[in-house]
């Protein structure tokens, strides 16, 4: 087995892995392969495969961030898995930050924990999903509420502070082909609570939260699910990094998902060298 830096004929190959490695959106060629093109192109000194009698087995793609290396990818053929080729990719990246002095090597992952952590990587940050499936149940009809446009904007800019930059990226990628989908519950002139959903771009079934903010914001998704329920989906998925909010969504029916390839909780991991 040689590990090598990979170069732009290895690109069929590598997506070849990709397909047929992943459980996640990473199989998808139309995805990935713009993924990697970009990787390869800006960072090619980072790209790395392991090669069997001349045959790419696995690979890692990489890019350069502060004081370190995020590994983006790390993929090995199932018939090679549990041979150590993951193992001497990752000990690549590492040989690679030594000698230029880097530090950190941070990663993100929904199904490889055992893996990096094998390998001496520190669980530092979970973020959570979870969903709620709406079908076969009741979705009570809510009480009124707001679908914010552009006009409103002006108004949640102070409101939001600091939240307003997550909330317009949520909003404008859901505007205008989802625009149901952004909830707002207000008082008289105030605005108590905020939600935004989108559907997965990769199932009808699924709508995920995008944004959710307010005191009130377990009624705006209730909104959400019922906009969802209306329109015939089966799942609304929600994010959060906070155990609090976690167990408030437990309360409401949703259960943390772990390998789902369409919505996952992600493990954020990382190495000190
Ligand atoms: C994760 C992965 C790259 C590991 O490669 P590998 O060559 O099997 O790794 P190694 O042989 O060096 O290490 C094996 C360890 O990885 C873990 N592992 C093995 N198979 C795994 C799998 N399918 N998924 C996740 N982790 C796995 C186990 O902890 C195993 O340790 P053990 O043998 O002591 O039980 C490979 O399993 C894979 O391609 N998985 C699918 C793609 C993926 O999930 N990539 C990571 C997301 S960024």
């Amino acid at each position: 087995m040689r590990i090598r830096e990979a170069c732009w004929e290895d690109m069929g190959e590598i997506v070849r892995v990709a397909n047929q490695s992943f459980l996640e959106w990473a199989r998808y060629t139309s995805y990935i392969g713009k993924k990697f093109l970009e990787k390869i192109h800006r960072f090619p000194e980072w790209q790395f495969v392991a090669e069997e009698n001349g045959v790419i087995v696995g690979f890692v793609i990489n890019e350069p961030v502060e004081k370190g290396i995020k590994i983006s990818w790390i993929a090995v053929l199932p018939s090679y898995q549990g041979k150590g080729i993951g193992g001497e990719l990752l000990r690549k990246v590492e040989e690679k930050c030594k000698s230029l002095g880097l530090k950190d090597i941070h990663v993100g992952t929904p199904f490889a924990l055992s893996f990096y952590q094998k390998y001496g990587f520190e669980l530092v940050k979970v973020t959570y999903r979870l969903i709620k499936e709406i079908v076969g149940k009741v979705i009570p009809s809510p009480h009124t509420y707001f679908n914010p446009g552009l006009e409103d904007i002006r108004e949640l800019t102070p409101l939001l502070g600091e939240e307003i930059h997550p909330f317009l990226e949520a909003f404008f990628d859901t505007f205008p082909e989802e625009q149901e989908k952004i909830v707002g519950i207000r008082r008289g002139n105030v605005w108590e609570a905020l939600a935004v959903g989108k559907t997965n771009p990769f199932s009808q079934e699924l709508v995920e939260t995008r944004f959710l903010w307010g005191e009130n914001k377990w009624e705006a998704l209730r909104v959400l699910e019922y906009i969802s329920s209306v329109q015939g989906r089966r799942w609304v998925g929600v994010e959060t990094e906070s155990e609090e909010e976690k167990q408030a969504l437990e309360r409401q029916g949703y259960t943390k998902v772990e390998k789902n390839p369409l919505y996952w909780t992600l493990y954020h991991l990382i190495k000190k060298l």
